[in-house]
């Protein structure tokens, strides 16, 4: 059966389009007019995207414009309003957006708020990850600020703190909001578990809700640019993740477990949780829930558009990192 390529759920008989289930076209397209095969290839793409997306407020490293749904229910890329990115792969790695769009699904697995996006076609067939943008409410802004800018860094300086300095400063940023801190440790457990290095500063943000005129930050924004890029060459090895875990790793202090077995254990993530002063007991919970999720995101990773040896380096990953979970 052919998995939806929003949800990648097997897609009913009869549904509107062979590979999108109705119900999520509907919720990620607001209806089912829209036209998921864009009227451009990836050339094309590639030729408008440095000109478009000067005048867009999503930065990032990787190439990407700005989609809207025009008058004739197709996706069309502008400059202005638009409630989409297109993040096409990039030449040097073939089948990123496939790979992206499985890792923000055991996002959401993991009971993570996370950008909901899909998979839709060039007009060659090749395709492409969409997102659809979470900085806007209609036409009114959310403030968001990403944690190089909470901490006054440059973008070069992306990967300068660890995970404990980033969790004290959404701490500080939310007025110590234990929920929000909480939620960050959930998405330090997923990056470890899905082999994802690149969760730097600029892949974490805070939003205020609309109402919110005061200084401190409410929530995390839904999860975004989630990759297994432990199946890509430039993954600097197991065990690695974006920023160190702990601050003593400045000094080349690790745990003893980390001594032992040379890549973190279930003991790291609770000495983080300890540092970010999490109670013990939803840490626990929260391990143990991950743990009882292994078989629904294999079952995602099995299911996706990722090709054959994309799909087992993932999920041999995804089941060595749950083990290390286990000590
Ligand atoms: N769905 C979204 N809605 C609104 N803003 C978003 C969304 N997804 C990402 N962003 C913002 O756009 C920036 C770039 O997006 P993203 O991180 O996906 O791109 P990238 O080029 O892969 O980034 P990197 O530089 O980490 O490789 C993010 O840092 C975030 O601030
Ligand atoms: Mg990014």
């Amino acid at each position: 059966m052919t998995p939806c390529k929003i949800s990648l759920k097997p897609v009913k008989p009869n549904s509107k389009y062979p590979d999108y289930l109705d119900s999520e076209f509907r919720k990620l397209f607001s209806g089912l007019k829209v036209r998921p095969v864009l009227s451009f290839n990836r050339k094309d793409f590639f030729k408008q995207s440095p000109v478009k997306s000067r005048g867009m407020s999503i930065s990032g490293v990787q190439e990407k414009l700005s989609l809207k749904i025009n008058a004739k229910k197709e996706l069309e890329i502008t400059d202005s309003g638009g409630e989409y990115i297109l993040k096409p792969s990039p030449e040097a790695y073939p089948h990123a957006s496939e790979n992206e769009h499985c890792a923000m699904l055991t996002s959401q697995a993991l009971g993570i708020e996370t950008a909901s996006c899909g998979l839709v076609s060039f007009s060659d067939g090749e395709l492409a990850y969409l997102v659809k943008r979470f900085d806007r409410e209609g036409d009114t802004k959310i403030h968001q600020e990403d944690l190089a800018q909470g901490f006054s860094l440059e973008s070069k300086d992306k990967y300068a703190h660890s995970y404990e300095k980033a969790g004290n400063l959404i701490s500080f940023m939310t007025n110590g909001k234990a929920s929000v801190v909480f939620d960050f440790f959930c998405r330090v457990m997923h990056a470890y578990l899905i082999g994802n290095d690149d969760m730097h500063l600029k892949n974490i943000s805070l939003q205020k809700l609309p109402e919110n005129n005061r200084l401190y930050y409410d929530r995390l924004t839904p999860n975004y640019d989630c990759l297994f890029t432990v199946t890509f060459d430039t993954a600097s090895g197991p065990g690695c993740l974006a920023l160190d875990l702990l601050e003593d790793e400045k000094e080349g202090v690790f745990s003893k477990p980390y001594e032992t077995y040379g890549f973190y254990t279930k003991h790291d993530f609770k000495l983080l949780a300890y540092r970010l002063c999490l109670r013990e007991k939803p840490v626990e919970a929260l391990i143990q829930r991950i743990k009882n999720k292994e078989s629904a995101l294999l079952n995602l990773v099995h299911c996706s558009y990722m090709p054959d040896d994309m799909k087992k380096k993932t999920a041999s990953v995804i089941s060595e990192r749950m083990k290390a979970f286990d000590f």
